[in-house]
């Protein structure tokens, strides 16, 4: 949630910003803006808007020096407009700041402030900070890092900041609580800061992550040194990343979100390569190895996530309940940190989060620590903040998500439950070996099946061009495919704004049915399984007060294509696995009616990838 970038060095900073802006745009896109040293003057400019917006103003005006801070933003405090919009000047107009979080005490601050006499300019949080860093620097004569840290001490809430001043142009002071910040070591003595690594990978993979409660300074002179808010020197620890620029491209896609639909083979082959090998008939996560034998004797695993990745949960709950035989709670996270929950000596509670960073889940998870749990992160970004503060965990291989909607990220989430779950079941003896083996070699032909269903876009268009008006959807599934029409409800209402409920298929006749009527697409998994015939007699149950029916099928299926207004086939695959098969058909739908409704699939209203506040 919003996007920060920065830049020293010898190069023009303002192209690397404005790239940087771009890629973190993602994060954020209510309205953005850069503050550059030049020749002695700090020039700022911001825009309502995308980054586009800030590109056509800043044309004509001077965008020159070889230092500079930029920032793309998700509005919390204040609307989002051109004076809200980071970076934000301090009293004088000698230093910048840009900001990513929540200053929760900013109101006394404020107050504080205003009494003295300072002038706010914008109705933001932020702002609060860049005037204390300015008056404590201006009344205790010291230098911009140490300012800064004793301003910081006065502040509580979340926050990941660079701050850039007339007074020290070969200084970037930065620091982190919370929200996450990322420092690149540049191969000409230069550096590069951002929220994620996606800025800063094309000039460099040596990174260091903050840690909370870190502040960097970055000098072209001094380097790079490394202090915390209680004023100890730290060690910077060097990683070197093996992100791939073209993860970061589109690569021929019109859109992000379309590309990472098609990655999904890839990626969940990269999700299980080298864990799994069904004819040496193994699986094994390296990850949690050392908590296996904690997971089997465990009474209770308790799964804390949000949106998409929550929905991946719901999917895990009957893989570890069916499989593994361990009950399982699946639970918001953003419900669960306000309880007083119950964890008991032994739980094991798994945080699954695409970014890693989304501010609720890792609250939950450090209430679940503080009461004594094992936890455990199921994570795509590496390096992220769950992924550090966990005991555990295995990273999903996804590679970088950028579409605002989550898609290849959730198969990736089901794909690491999965082999968790097989790994756990076999180890505790409550699965068959006939039966894991066959889930493995099932597991391994996924890919080339997802494969499969991708090539049913243009049927999948076809049906989207049909339903693209529609003003409400149901989504109807049962077992692991309830999951599964939450899902599809979710990824058709946030990127196309079309309102849709996914609901157990059973569930129908205690309330919705009452909305079915001739306007009204009801989407169904029906595919083989268990609950085939129940789902049949839920299409009945629709078609009898005219509602449309548009159904994912087992090939060869007849009986449903009989009744349906349309189908969609999948190949068949064990009743575990379906979700990694049945998702795919709905992210496609979602994906062409909302391009065909001319709304912005990557980027919707609203929306940021990364919530980093609660
Ligand atoms: C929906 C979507 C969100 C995220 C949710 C959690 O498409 O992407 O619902 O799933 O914000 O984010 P992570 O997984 O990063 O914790």
């Amino acid at each position: 949630m919003c996007g920060i970038v920065a830049y020293i060095g010898k190069k023009e900073a303002y192209p690397i910003l404005i790239k940087g802006l771009q890629r973190l745009e993602y994060r954020g896109y209510d309205s953005a803006g850069v503050a550059l040293l030049s020749n002695g003057n700090l020039n700022l400019y911001k825009k309502q808007g995308k980054v586009a917006n800030l590109e056509a103003f800043t044309v004509g005006k001077d965008v020159s020096g070889y230092a500079g801070i930029a920032h793309t933003r998700w509005a919390t405090h204040g609307e989002p407009n051109d004076k809200n919009a980071h970076p934000h000047y301090s009293e004088s107009e000698e230093i910048a700041i840009i900001h990513n979080g929540i200053i929760e005490n900013y109101d006394v601050l404020k107050e504080e402030l205003k009494s003295r006499g300072f002038v706010f300019k914008s109705d933001t949080d932020t702002e609060v900070l860049v005037h204390l860093i300015e008056d404590i620097q201006k009344k205790e004569g010291v230098k911009l890092a140490e300012a800064v840290r004793l301003a910081l001490l006065n502040v509580t809430g979340a926050y990941a900041i660079v701050v850039l001043s007339k007074n020290a142009p070969n200084t970037l002071v930065a620091a982190r609580k919370s929200s996450p910040l990322v420092v690149g070591i540049g191969k000409e003595g230069d550096f590069y800061l951002a929220s994620d690594a996606t800025p800063i990978i094309e000039y460099t993979n040596r990174v260091v992550y903050l840690e909370d409660e870190e502040i960097a300074v970055v000098d072209l002179n001094e380097g790079f040194r490394l202090w915390n808010i209680q004023d100890e020197e730290k060690t910077p620890y060097i990683q070197e990343l093996e992100m791939k620029l073209e993860a970061l491209e589109k690569g021929g896609y019109e859109h992000f979100m379309l590309k990472e639909i098609h990655e999904q083979p890839r990626s969940i082959y990269d999700c299980f390569r080298g864990r799994l090998n069904a004819k040496e008939g193994w699986v094994e996560l390296g990850g949690i190895k050392e908590f296996e034998q904690k997971i089997v004797n465990a009474q209770r695993i308790v799964m804390v996530a949000c949106g998409t990745s929550w929905h991946a949960c719901l999917v895990g709950e009957y893989l570890f309940e069916d499989l593994a035989r361990i009950n399982v709670e699946v639970e918001y996270a953003s419900e669960f940190r306000y309880r007083n929950p119950v964890i008991n000596e032994g739980d094991i509670v798994i945080a699954v989060s695409q970014s890693g960073e989304t501010a609720d889940t890792l609250a939950a998870l450090e209430l679940a620590k503080s009461k004594g749990a094992t936890i455990l992160g199921v994570c795509n970004v590496v390096g992220s903040s769950i992924s550090r503060i966990t005991h555990a965990g295995s990273y999903t291989h996804a590679g970088p998500e950028i579409g605002v909607a989550s898609t290849k990220a959730f198969t990736a989430q089901v794909t690491v439950l999965t082999l968790m779950a097989l790994a756990i079941a076999h180890k505790k003896g409550t699965i068959t070996e006939t039966k894991f083996h066959s889930m493995l070699t099932e597991l391994e032909a996924i890919p080339a099946k997802v494969s499969e269903v991708l090539l049913a876009n243009d049927k999948i268009k076809e049906i989207a061009l049909q339903y693209k008006d529609a003003t409400n959807a149901l989504y109807l599934g049962r077992g692991s495919s309830f999951p599964v029409a939450l899902e599809g409800a979710l990824k058709l209402k946030e990127i196309s704004y079309i309102h849709a409920e996914g609901y157990p298929a059973a569930e129908m006749k205690h309330g919705p049915i009452a909305l079915i009527d001739e306007e009204m697409p009801v989407f169904v998994v029906a595919t083989a399984g268990t609950s085939y015939e129940k789902v049949v007699s839920n299409i009945q149950e629709v078609k009898a007060r005219k509602g449309k029916i548009i159904a994912i099928v087992t090939e060869g299926d007849q009986q449903v294509k009989n009744m349906a207004d349309a189908v969609i086939e999948i190949p068949a695959t064990d009743e575990h696995l379906v979700p990694l098969l049945a998702t795919v058909p709905f992210q496609l739908l979602s994906y062409h009616i909302a391009v065909m409704r001319g709304c912005n699939v990557d980027q919707p209203r609203n929306l940021a990838k990364s919530v980093t506040v609660e």
